[in-house]
């Protein structure tokens, strides 16, 4: 027994924390994909009217069939309001604000992300259940937050 032993084990004991720590930082991830939000895209929030995409806040069909809104969350409103999306396939939300942090979650789904000015947050889904769900802004963004609600219509697609 001497110091450098002791001073081994701790230096083992050390290095064993941080991989467990890491680790269940990479379990997380990889097993219940929880992920920092998005991708880094950036937007002048003082220049959404004349944005080439923001400007015009709208459900989009690409070529392949696959579905893009553009959502402008603001004080308090969601536009486009109702978004009609077709059901059972990928729909891919992105979304940006014209003021503060407001939250955009369509209630009963995994469909949740925040609006952040001067970011744009995107994510996808596919719903399956056409219906009317309740979009609901879950941050705190003034005083009428608690009427910051939308609406989107999930339609059966055409065979
Ligand atoms: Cu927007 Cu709360």
């Amino acid at each position: 027994m001497n110091v450098e032993f002791y001073e081994r084990i701790w230096m083992w004991a050390a290095a064993g924390l941080l991989l467990l720590f890491l680790g269940a930082i990479f379990v997380t991830v990889g097993v219940q994909a929880i992920q920092p939000p998005s991708h880094i895209e950036t937007v002048d929030p003082t220049a959404l009217p004349t944005h080439p995409e923001f400007g015009t806040p709208a459900v989009r069909t690409r070529a392949d069939g696959s579905v893009v809104v553009s959502v402008v969350a603001q004080m308090f409103s969601f536009s486009p309001d109702p978004i009609e999306v077709p059901a059972n396939r990928p729909v891919t939300f992105r979304l940006t604000s014209a003021d503060v942090i407001h939250g955009f979650e369509v209630v009963g789904t995994n469909a949740n992300a925040m609006a952040i000015p001067g970011y744009v947050s995107q994510f996808t889904v596919t719903f399956k259940e056409p219906g009317e769900y309740l979009i609901g802004c879950n941050e705190y963004c003034g005083t009428m937050h608690h009427n910051m609600v939308g609406k989107l219509i999930v339609k059966k697609a055409a065979p």
